[in-house]
């Protein structure tokens, strides 16, 4: 009898996880482990589903790429109409590569180089110039400017305005403002503080706006607000959105002529503590709120990122050794924080269960009446005691070689892994009903140690 847990995508069938059509310990045994495994089926789903819930809007619906930045997951995206978010050159670039097209590009980030804005207001300036070209055999030169910077800061703006003027390319902007609400999400991933250093504060914001009018080439066109991530409800959403519509308001009855606002990302997903509220819910609190000004001009954008991959990708890894301590027992794998820092960073909760079981999930926890779980730290081979996938889970008993999937690993999985132990970074592998393609090959270690060779005078 098949049995699923509550991923349409991710399914135990006869004790097997499925991703798709395709056995997890299949894609284990042929591409290896740590693996990061992508449902396409998945992100079309949750990308559809999303974009349904807020139809009412028109929103320009820019995929947040630092979830999970493989060119082919947003190539992917970019073919289903989505735009993208982008809060670094190197993310702007990845942006360029997945054919979106560059006005559908938000820019955001606290930081922006002189370089990174350049290359984002025009394509001469990327550093892939002369080095890599995009799928149609074309370089970045004629990609043309991003659709909206978020200005973070003042600073920014008037570093915006001067390298636009300079190179007599009009910037379009949204300011981003700190509406000082809280998203009453893990302090680490709350943005819209007063505390945090992210936007301008509303008050601040009001005089920033109407000064930038000043300059030639920036044209404030809006206002940006993102609260934190991940967000299980619509309401403090709903408060931000009224702080910021007052303040538009506000300006445009002195003729700012505001016409854009970008709500931002953040939308929870089900990680299996835990029920945040569905896209349609979440756009039940929203769409009523802006609507009627969407039917009189106003165009709004948002930035989702967890929401459209996170629950479609799972992460393998392989069981290296079975530890019984004093006091714990640890399951040892190939992946650790390395692989996958969420539960390091933010205490984050990733269910984690074999591929292959007697006692398949029913949701994205145990079995109810599953018996001979023991109390289990499933870590991985870091030497810090942070480095741990999950701890004290109820877990059946694993042996050395069982494959484990963690589950919901899609967003915040790969796009922060790292080479720390000087580790290679897994291989990713995206999964279209029965067909299989590895869209990153596994890096080699020679790829860590190679740039480091000349300077102690090896060829
Ligand atoms: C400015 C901005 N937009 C969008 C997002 C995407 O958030 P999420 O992936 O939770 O939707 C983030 C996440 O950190 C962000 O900082």
């Amino acid at each position: 009898m098949p049995t699923t847990n509550d991923l349409p995508h991710c399914t135990y069938r006869d004790g097997n996880l499925h991703i798709d059509k395709v056995g997890a310990e299949e894609l284990a045994e042929r591409f290896g482990t740590p693996l990061y495994v992508y449902s396409a089926t998945g992100i079309r789903a949750n990308f559809t589903r999303l974009s349904g819930a807020f139809m009412a809007l028109k929103p320009t619906l820019c995929y947040a790429l630092k979830a999970c930045g493989n060119v082919s997951v947003c190539r992917l995206l970019a073919g289903l109409g989505a735009g993208m978010d982008v809060v670094s050159g190197g993310e702007l670039e990845r942006a360029w590569l997945s054919s979106v097209d560059m006005s559908k590009v938000v820019f955001a980030g606290v930081g922006k180089t002189r370089a990174e804005i350049a290359a984002a207001l025009s394509g001469a300036h990327s550093p892939l110039k002369g080095i890599v070209k995009d799928v149609s055999g074309r370089g970045p030169e004629g990609r043309g400017a991003v659709g909206l910077f978020n200005i973070e800061s003042e600073g920014e703006l008037r570093r915006i305005a001067q390298i636009a003027a300079d190179l007599r390319v009009e910037a379009s902007a949204c300011i981003r403002v700190n509406p000082d609400v809280d998203a009453h999400t893990h302090k680490y991933t709350t943005t819209g503080k007063s505390e945090n250093k992210f936007g301008i504060a509303i008050a601040r914001a009001k005089e920033v706006i109407e000064a930038a009018r000043a300059h030639a080439y920036l044209k404030v066109r809006g206002v940006h607000v993102h609260l934190g991530s991940p967000i299980a409800s619509p309401k403090p959403y709903m408060e931000a959105i009224g702080v910021v519509l007052a303040m538009m308001d506000e300006l445009n009855a002195k003729g700012a002529g505001l016409d854009t606002l970008n709500i931002g990302g953040g939308y929870g997903i089900d990680y299996g503590l835990a029920t945040p509220a569905t896209p349609e819910e979440f756009a039940a609190g929203i769409v009523p709120l802006l609507a009627g000004r969407v039917a009189s001009g106003l165009r709004v954008f948002m930035e989702p990122g967890r929401c459209i991959v996170g629950n479609t990708g799972v992460l393998l890894t392989r069981v290296q050794y079975v530890k019984i301590g004093d006091k714990k027992r640890f399951v040892v794998c190939d992946a650790g924080m390395h692989t996958l820092i969420r539960p390091a960073l933010y205490q984050a909760h990733h269910f984690v269960w074999p591929a292959r079981t007697q006692s398949p999930p029913t949701r994205l926890a145990p079995p109810e009446n599953a018996a001979g779980l023991v109390g289990t730290d499933v870590v991985g081979p870091v030497c810090e005691s942070s480095d741990f996938l999950c701890q004290d889970r109820p877990l059946p008993v694993v042996e050395e070689g069982a494959v484990l999937a963690v589950f919901c690993a899609g967003a915040y999985g790969m796009s922060m892994a790292s080479t720390y132990n000087d580790h290679p970074k897994p291989a990713e592998v995206l999964v279209d009903g029965k067909q299989v393609t590895l869209i990153r090959p596994r890096q080699e270690l020679h790829e860590l140690v190679t740039s480091e060779l000349a300077a102690v005078g090896v060829a």
